[in-house]
């Protein structure tokens, strides 16, 4: 029995029109038996323009429903962006905050990750919070520091009871669509390190509630590396979670 419920979240990023998005779930739907929800947990984040379709045909099933990104004021001259009662009409649970790329190509700094994971809590979803090195910080051994940086920063003002809710993925840049995924004792070493971290930030009965994914080219065939050590309590899933019998065989691993 694991510690704390696995969870499993599909980033389409990019990808899927509103037709598309139909057709997968309408797939998935007639392949998979109903999980469990006491055992996993599964969310698929959609592109926005999906969100509705996806809404209404994932309803009554074990799915939730996530965003990939959200902006941290009510509302405004704000071209482009998304506000939180948007993503709440449409059931949104899950929103994943500060992902590589948003970092990379958007300048999304600590800072305004650390905002909107107090907006996304404050508005009673649930952030998945997105940390990790580039291969460059690997080879320095600076793998930790950056992720110390990043933690202590973007949890900063956020009090214990609030940061116990947030899922956090350790997603190692390098691995991130190229298909060269971190060896599960590397993931697993810097899992340990985010829960020593938290247990210094806040304290060991949190580093031992908050519940820490893996993300970066997982696939049905590695999944269960990941998985065989409880400290990762799942992943978050890009390419294969495009194809849905492939992110039905990644939820199916803890069961
Ligand atoms: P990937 O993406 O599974 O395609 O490597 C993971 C992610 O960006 O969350």
């Amino acid at each position: 029995m694991r510690k704390r419920m696995p969870i499993f979240a599909a980033n389409w990023k990019m990808y899927k029109t509103f037709g598309e998005t139909a057709k997968f779930i309408d797939e998935f739907k007639t392949n998979f038996k109903a999980f469990d929800k006491n055992k996993v947990e599964a969310v698929i984040c959609p592109p926005y323009t999906s969100l509705f379709k996806a809404a209404e045909k994932l309803a009554g099933t074990c799915f939730s429903l996530g965003a990939q990104n959200m902006n941290f004021e009510k509302e405004g001259a704000f071209t482009g962006e998304i506000a939180p009662a948007m993503l709440l009409e449409f059931g949104v649970k899950y929103v994943i905050i500060g992902h590589s790329e948003r970092r990379a190509y958007y300048n999304e700094t600590d800072e305004s990750v650390n905002k909107k994971l107090k907006f996304v809590l404050a508005n009673d979803m649930v952030p998945i919070l997105c940390v990790g090195e580039t291969i460059e910080e690997r080879e320095a051994g600076k793998t930790e520091s950056k992720i110390l940086g990043q933690l202590k920063a973007d949890f900063a003002g956020i009090g214990e009871a609030d940061a116990e809710k947030i899922v956090i993925a350790y997603e190692p840049i390098w691995a991130i669509g190229t298909g060269k995924n971190a060896t599960s004792k590397d993931a697993v070493d810097v899992v340990n390190f985010i829960r020593k971290t938290m247990s210094e930030i806040y304290s060991k009965p949190l580093s031992e509630k908050v519940r820490v994914q893996y993300g970066g080219s997982v696939k049905p065939e590695n999944i269960a590396e990941y998985m065989k050590d409880e400290t990762i309590d799942g992943a978050l899933i890009g390419g294969a979670s495009l194809d849905p019998a492939k992110f039905i065989k990644i939820c199916e691993s803890v069961l």
